[in-house]
């Protein structure tokens, strides 16, 4: 690996693929590749082979997938099966035949069974029953990962996969209709402070617990993930400390300026009562978070009054 190894980024325009793009140039990586999915539709087999038969990239890093919350999960089961499969399958596929040693797959904590106990480690993969919602995603996820241990067991290359926990940061989704809890709560409680620091209601008890990447420290484990050889097939990405639902609302509120009520909707459902990574491996092999919660909401709010006028608008088809 050197500064000219040339390294495709799939999804380099999304907010993980785009934190790393930053990231690996800021590095000194001066040989980077990306295509937007106009440019090349990762679902399209031939197109991707033709693709890496041409352009023949060394280090291949997959940020690039059909996402989305439960609603969309729940509603487009066959997408999120079946794009993510055509997407990841056509990825590995390819980088295995076209010799690349190196390459990083991302998933998410949703690959856990839903009853796993919490902390989550990477050895309850496949112990027990996905939770339902996602189980679409999970599946397809959980593929990527058997296929790059598969290609690593069976031919010594370097294919690694990292999961994340949830993720936050700049380039986020604050779409209310699709977006995550974190981005949805700062969208909230900005239009609140404009609107004379109207209530904000928020969904649920405020109750559980949960745990929040910001994404350039994402983008910081996969740029350490792609110049040290990792020994494992598979690491939690977290900050291994988590917060209730409450607390970030109160954080976000403090860091947004507004001073009106909160009010909690118990009618709406909480959802897992705790959600948080073991990341003990990932920080044994040396990598560990160092964006706290307060400094990275912070740096979100900023981007998002700064970007507020542009902000993509998240619909599936
Ligand atoms: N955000 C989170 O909280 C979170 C948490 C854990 C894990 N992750 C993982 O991180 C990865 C990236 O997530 P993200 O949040 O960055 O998502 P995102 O912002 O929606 O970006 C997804 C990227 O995938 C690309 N893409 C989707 N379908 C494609 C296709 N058919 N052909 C080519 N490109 C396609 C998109 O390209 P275009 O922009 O060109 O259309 C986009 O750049 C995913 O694997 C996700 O599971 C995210």
């Amino acid at each position: 690996m050197n500064k000219n190894t040339k390294i495709y980024i799939a999804g380099h325009r999304g907010m993980v693929g785009s934190a790393i793009w930053r990231k690996l140039e800021a590095e000194g990586y001066t040989n980077l590749l990306g295509k937007t999915s106009r440019e090349l539709d990762l679902r399209d087999q031939k197109a991707v082979m033709d693709f890496f038969e041409t352009e023949k990239p060394e280090v291949v890093i997959d940020a690039a997938a059909r996402v989305g919350g439960i609603l969309a999960n729940n509603d487009y089961p066959y997408q999120f099966l079946m794009e993510n499969l055509q997407i990841q399958n056509n990825l590995i596929d390819a980088s295995h035949k076209n010799n690349v040693q190196k390459f990083i797959f991302l998933g998410s904590s949703c690959i856990y069974p839903k009853l796993a106990p919490q902390p989550l480690k990477e050895e309850y993969l496949l112990t027990e029953s996905l939770e339902p919602t996602n189980e679409w995603y999970a599946i397809a996820k959980i593929t990527g990962v058997k296929a790059c241990e598969a290609i690593r067991k069976q031919f010594g290359k370097d294919y690694v996969s990292l999961m994340p926990t949830n993720l936050y940061g700049t380039h986020d989704n604050f779409d209310l209709e699709t977006s995550h809890v974190l981005p949805a709560m700062i969208r909230k409680f900005h239009e609140a402070k404009l609107n004379n620091h109207a209530p904000v209601e928020l969904w649920g008890s405020g109750s559980p617990m949960r745990e929040f990447l910001f994404v350039d420290d994402m983008a910081d484990a996969v740029c350490f993930a792609l110049e040290k050889k990792l020994p494992e097939n598979l690491y939690n990405i977290g900050t291994g400390v988590d917060l209730t639902i409450k607390e970030l609302a109160d954080l976000i509120q403090k860091t947004v300026g507004h001073t009106g009520e909160i009010i909690w909707d118990n009618s709406k459902p909480d959802g897992t009562p705790r959600k948080l990574m073991n990341v003990d491996r990932m920080q044994k092999s040396g990598w560990k978070a160092n964006t706290g919660l307060k400094n990275g909401i912070e740096k979100t709010y900023h981007w998002f009054l700064e970007n507020e006028g542009k902000l993509k608008k998240v619909k599936l088809k």
